[in-house]
């Protein structure tokens, strides 16, 4: 199974971020997945322009940025022009989802959609055959080192059937609680590309714990 991996730098050391990458980079990771948070659209808050900026000059890997924020179209340009490879917004922040996505295309970035768990897929209907990638958040959003819920399953299963309807196949990811024992299990159920945070931050060897979530 080719499931790419995107470490979470929210569970990095802050005070050590260029070390912490340079482990990503040296590692069989895909993406480097940052997080950023407004205090608003969840209740915590990470990290702005110029630490994004700062990291992108040490990562070797693309960027996977996840946008945790109300508004996220005031902002598209400058997280493009920081360096997004993937540029992630959220269902619930969107009143005009069809053009934010256009304007991150349009941009050069991947175009990515996430839910929130209560969100249902079926929502995407009409615009996944406009999205590069599918976001299913499997913990609230707001904070690392949460459990995974249970229920994702059933929905990345229905996520499946809307994409076989629509004939696309954008990149399927998970966010949240990804571990070596629930890995193998959402690989089979089509999830393409894994954010691990804790799972690969806490790991004695990060390079080796993105290696076992491949499996
Ligand atoms: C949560 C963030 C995640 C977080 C995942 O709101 O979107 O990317 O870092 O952390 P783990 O893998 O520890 O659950
Ligand atoms: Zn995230």
């Amino acid at each position: 199974m080719d499931v790419k991996v995107a470490p979470s730098l929210l569970a990095a050391d802050f005070g050590n971020l260029a070390a912490d990458i340079q482990k990503i980079n040296s590692s069989d990771a895909d993406y480097l997945h940052v997080d950023i948070m407004d205090g608003v659209f969840v209740p915590n808050i990470s990290m702005g322009f110029p630490v994004l900026k700062s990291i992108k000059k040490h990562a070797q890997k693309p960027l996977d940025v996840h946008l945790m924020i109300v508004n996220p179209d005031q902002y598209i340009d400058r997280f493009c022009d920081a360096g997004a490879s993937i540029l992630t917004v959220h269902y619930e922040a969107c009143t005009h989802l069809h053009r934010t996505i256009a304007h991150i295309k349009e941009k050069g970035a991947k175009g990515g959609v996430a839910l929130n768990p209560h969100t249902p897929v079926e929502v995407l209907a009409d615009i996944i055959q406009d999205v590069d990638l599918v976001l299913i958040m499997t913990v609230n959003p707001g904070y690392g080192g949460q459990k995974f819920i249970e229920h994702s399953y059933a929905k990345l299963a229905r996520l499946q059937k809307i994409m076989a309807d629509a004939g696309v196949n954008p990149i399927v990811e998970v966010d949240g609680g990804v571990n070596f024992e629930n890995a193998p299990k959402l690989a089979a159920a089509g999830v393409t590309l894994m954010v691990a945070g804790s799972t690969v931050f806490g790991a004695p060897n990060p390079a080796e714990a993105v290696r076992k979530l491949k499996g």
